[in-house]
């Protein structure tokens, strides 16, 4: 295990990641019945960016860092800028929440949060970051498990981040596979799946997988800084969403156009937002 996601906190792919997600949670919440919020691969609670891991990369600097300090964001990219706002009180651009601890913030006293993550010393960091906040449940194990391990769950109503580091050749087909076993275990699950686009041709047969899997709806929605056949680099990235909750793709349509063209490193910046399977 060599990632360590304290290079890449803050880039333009957590922009993506963080305010896709954050936008669910809080369309899930107009019901105020509880939710569990599954992070299967958490990362820790809180990013240093003047430490030495993101200042070696700087790749912060062209995600939240281009949003950071217009006053011209979409409305869910205000939401999502005012968000990592909570962490920075004086107006400079310090700290990063990862996925958990902004959910964290975003979720109820009612709500639950069930987090694993496989790296010794960032599942003992994570542990000790929310040692505090009893909602919380970190587990030190592989996160492909988690729905075998807590689907279905008794709120009813679960939110599951999955978001791999895509170290191993074979992570494209173990997502597809415990999405559908997730969904499986519980049809109404609602899966944020990240994935990253070096060379979008490689991921043919992951689409083709992900619409075949027998699921729903699937949305997907994609993010490029570059362009997409270089297979230089993270050249953009994406999100599968399984059971989006409405009206999310019509406030994305009003935002991807404007977060690509602010992100791109080269060109425009692209983005495309389609189903892959069910529908509106
Ligand atoms: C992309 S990072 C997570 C970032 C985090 N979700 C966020 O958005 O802030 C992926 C994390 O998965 C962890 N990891 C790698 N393999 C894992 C596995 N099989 N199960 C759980 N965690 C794993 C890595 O140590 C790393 O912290």
């Amino acid at each position: 295990m060599n990632y360590r996601h304290s290079f890449h906190a803050g880039n333009h792919a957590d922009v993506l990641k963080h305010a896709v997600v954050l936008r669910m949670i809080r369309l899930m919440q107009r019901k105020d019945a509880p939710l569990c919020y599954l992070d299967s691969h958490a990362g820790t609670g809180l990013y240093d960016l003047t430490g030495t891991d993101a200042g070696r990369t700087g790749e912060y600097l062209d995600g939240i860092g281009r949003l950071w300090e217009r006053d011209d964001l979409p409305e869910l990219l205000a939401d999502y800028r005012d968000a990592i706002s909570l962490y920075n009180p004086d107006g400079e651009l310090g700290l990063y929440p990862g996925s958990p601890q902004l959910a964290a913030a975003a979720l109820r006293a009612h709500d639950r949060l069930i987090l694993s993550e496989l790296h010794p010393e960032d599942a003992a960091t994570l542990r000790e970051h929310f040692a505090a906040d009893d909602r919380v449940a970190v587990h030190q194990r592989d996160g492909y498990e988690l729905p075998r391990a807590f689907l279905p769950v008794a709120e009813k109503r679960a939110l599951w981040l999955l978001d791999p580091p895509f170290e191993k050749g074979d992570d494209l087909e173990r997502c597809v596979a415990q999405v559908q076993a997730a969904v499986q275990r519980m049809r109404q699950t609602i899966i944020a799946l990240w994935y990253p686009i070096k060379d979008e041709r490689q991921l043919r047969e992951f689409y083709r997988r992900m619409g075949d899997a027998g699921l729903p709806k699937v949305l997907r929605v994609e993010l490029g800084v570059r362009p997409m056949d270089t297979n230089l680099g993270l050249n953009g990235s994406g999100l599968m969403l399984v059971n989006p909750p409405w009206p999310l793709w019509e406030q994305l349509e009003e935002t991807l156009p404007w977060l690509a063209a602010r992100l791109a490193q080269s060109g425009q910046g692209s983005w495309r937002m389609d189903w892959l399977a069910g529908g509106p």
